[in-house]
């Protein structure tokens, strides 16, 4: 592509939604089209709405936001967490490599380029699928659960744990008011970051991560311990993949056949019970983390991955993600993103925080 020409990009969010997508979006079009002068073509759903026919795309242009999407949760494009093209699940029950369909429907968009919003998951399949097609690729990180590799922020965290710790504000005055242990369990799949960074802002005193196997009479001891210094109730998160040190992860499967993390939290709060004879109640916070209106930082940080991921497609920098070091927004080879993993360093700061304030690790 000749430099300097006007283009035309597809942008895409993919994976699970949260807070800033939008803010990721506005930023994209913004530079595009009043810095480049270039057209930005939506894709809706992610790559399923490239499996469609016509495939499902609008176009982004400065009309779309004069409101107020900057400040809006979800994503106005859609997504979609499951699905991968290279193994497509298909109604009849067969599983088919559907990745060249994915490919012609990005050619019938007239694209030059595309630019996706999405976790390590997404990073992983779109990157193949446009090496595979020869598309010119950068990507932006997004994820509550932060654990996309080579940067410190990835878009939705900051809000996720913000909707984590006023959680906590909420069960800390019923805990103290009742007497009671309150459990709280938190996503973050395989990374304890969202448990652990709210745990500290929220005041908990047990926090169980998946980095950390727990052994339940630790907790139990430290939860009487502070019954013991007059404490009357306590707070105690966990990450909904926490495995105990004799134990694996709990899963639930579902009616649609599908195997998701769940049901810690409520074993735990029986086990405490049981151990301690404190009252215990389980809250389950789920996708609550993930919606809401993205906080200040999020937005600022979407705003200047998606600014700096368009800067990167005019200086044709391809198969690049944006990512935040050292308070500066900086890019890395989506090779070596995928194939690393971001979950708690448990000699990082967050633990020896939290272990410095007195809070239970489980171990
Ligand atoms: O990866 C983001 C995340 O919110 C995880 O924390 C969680 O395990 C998962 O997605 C939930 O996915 P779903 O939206 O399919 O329930």
């Amino acid at each position: 592509m000749a430099k300097g020409k006007k283009r035309r990009i597809g942008l895409l969010t993919s994976g699970g939604d949260c807070a800033g997508l939008n803010a990721a979006i506005r930023a994209v079009v913004c530079r595009a089209v009043l810095g480049y002068g270039w057209e930005v073509v939506g894709i809706r759903e992610g790559t399923a709405g490239l499996l469609e026919r016509p495939p499902l795309a609008e176009e982004l242009n400065m009309r779309v936001f004069t409101g107020n999407i900057l400040r809006m949760g979800g994503t106005i494009l859609g997504t979609v967490n499951k699905g991968d093209p290279f193994a497509y699940p298909m109604p009849d029950g067969s599983i088919i490599d559907r990745s060249e369909e994915v490919i012609e429907g990005y050619r019938e968009l007239g694209l030059d380029g595309l630019i996706a919003i999405g976790g390590d998951g997404s990073m992983r399949i779109l990157s193949r699928l446009c090496q595979q097609g020869s598309i010119p690729f950068v990507g932006i990180p997004k994820t509550i659960d932060n654990d996309v590799a080579f940067t410190e922020w990835s878009i939705g965290f900051m809000t996720a744990v913000a909707a984590t710790t006023d959680a906590l504000d909420r069960l800390q005055p019923t805990a103290a008011s009742h007497n009671r242990v309150m459990v709280l369990e938190v996503m973050g799949r395989d990374a304890g970051n969202i448990a652990i960074n709210s745990a500290i802002a929220g005041g908990a005193n047990v926090c169980l991560i998946p980095e950390i196997p727990y052994d339940i009479n630790k907790v139990a001891d430290h939860i009487a311990n502070l019954h013991k210094l007059g404490r009357n109730h306590a707070l105690v998160v966990c990450a909904e993949a926490v495995k105990s040190v004799n134990g694996d992860a709990l899963w639930e499967t579902h009616v649609d056949g599908e195997v998701r993390y769940g049901g810690i939290g409520h074993m735990i709060g029986d086990q405490i019970q049981k151990l301690t004879d404190a009252e215990t109640r389980v809250t389950v916070l789920g996708h609550v983390a993930r919606g809401g209106i993205p906080v200040a930082m999020d937005r600022m940080i979407a705003s200047a991955y998606g600014v700096h991921a368009v800067d990167l497609v005019a200086q044709e920098r391809y198969d690049r993600l944006v990512v935040w070091q050292h308070r500066e927004v900086v890019d890395v080879p989506i090779e070596d993103v995928i194939t690393r993993y971001r979950n708690v360093n448990i000699h990082g700061t967050t633990v020896r925080t939290a272990r410095g304030l007195g809070i239970c690790l489980g171990d």
